[in-house]
């Protein structure tokens, strides 16, 4: 694998696929073009979005980012001595903003010598993973762009202790289904030794959750329209964005919040590329993201039936967002 690790010629690899992947056009002729009409969120983040996304982290209403940072302050310490990883591997990493505290307090407690990022939006990536070899110039830095949850067969497998990062509560934007399946994929690669650590959302008051998703900035209304100007940029379509209005609900019976865009005047949309259109009605909608949250059962059962031994779970006293260090199970579960 040839990667340089020096600062500022850092190079991503593009994992490619191990199983079949649909590809955008795929999916909008499944997802957007079919009822109800959705698409995955993992659209939501090219650079523009996940620009948008790092600024939603910051608004008052979305206490997600700042609650996690807070609680994985408190428990870096304990994480990192439990594990005392020789590589820390972390998906969906994103901008890697909290990573630094988790990277310091490995290396304080014993040689990490790699540290590699898996993210779908290599602009994120790339500014992550410099701002990481420039503070620990020692580390070998390696980026890893595509969809993690069929990129696992194509990444190496390191020596010595890992711990594997899945932070941010994104196991939430996952299906019941998929995410359990990202879960028991990762279980059953990892070895004696090895841990995950995992941040999730928890239920909570519906106005908190709500104003999350609904901050008075109007960014994540931007960042929400912003996967129309993915579809126009990537597949020659003519969304007008504006168009459509964002609307995120909790749904209290299935535990998430659901975001949409709904258009607010009928309109024909032409998807270039695809050679097809698009009509909708007044308040026809797309859904364009879920995000689950877990009470402490929900989460913890959906660690253990993944295949992981629940070693510690970390709370603050609001309960607002949960990690969990989790470890392997053995022959049985796999
Ligand atoms: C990055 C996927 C965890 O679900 O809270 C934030 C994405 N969407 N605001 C979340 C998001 C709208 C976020 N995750």
């Amino acid at each position: 694998m040839d990667i340089t690790a020096g600062v500022g010629e850092l190079t991503t690899q593009v994992v490619p696929p191990s199983r079949p992947v649909p590809t955008l056009a795929d999916d909008v002729r499944e997802l957007l073009l079919g009822s109800p009409r959705s698409l995955p969120p993992k659209y939501l983040y090219d650079e523009a979005g996940s620009d948008l996304f790092d600024q939603i982290c910051r608004t008052k209403e979305y206490y997600v980012t700042r609650t996690e940072d807070a609680l994985l302050t408190n428990v870096v310490g304990s994480v990192a001595a439990t594990v005392r990883p020789a590589t820390v591997f972390e998906f969906g990493s994103g901008m890697s903003r909290k990573t630094p505290q988790i990277i310091d307090a490995c290396s304080r407690v014993g040689p990490l010598a790699t540290y590699a990022a898996f993210d779908i939006s290599p602009d994120a990536l790339h500014a992550g993973g410099r701002a990481l070899q420039a503070r620990h110039p020692e580390i070998d830095v390696q980026l890893f762009v595509g969809d993690y949850t069929a990129g696992l067969d194509a990444l190496p497998v390191p020596e010595g202790p890992r711990l594997f990062l899945f932070l941010g509560g994104t196991i939430g934007n996952f299906p019941e289904t998929e995410g359990i399946r990202f879960l028991r994929d990762l279980a059953a690669r990892m070895e004696p030794g090895d841990f995950l650590l995992m941040g999730a959302d928890r239920i909570k008051d519906h106005q908190v959750l709500h104003d999350a998703y609904n901050d008075s900035e109007g960014l994540t209304a931007a960042f929400n329209q912003n996967v129309l100007r993915v579809l126009n940029a990537r597949l020659g379509a003519d969304f007008e964005p504006e168009a459509f209005r964002h609307d995120a609900i909790y749904s209290e019976q299935r535990s998430q919040i659901e975001m949409r865009l709904v258009a607010t005047q009928p309109q024909t949309v032409t998807i270039g590329r695809l050679d097809e259109q698009v009509r909708f009605a007044p308040g026809e909608s797309i859904l364009t993201e879920v995000s689950r949250k877990f009470s402490r059962e929900s989460l913890e059962h959906l660690v253990r039936s993944a295949g992981f031994r629940l070693h510690r779970h970390y709370t603050p006293d609001n309960q607002y967002f949960s990690l969990v260090l989790a470890g392997f199970e053995g022959s049985a579960a796999r």
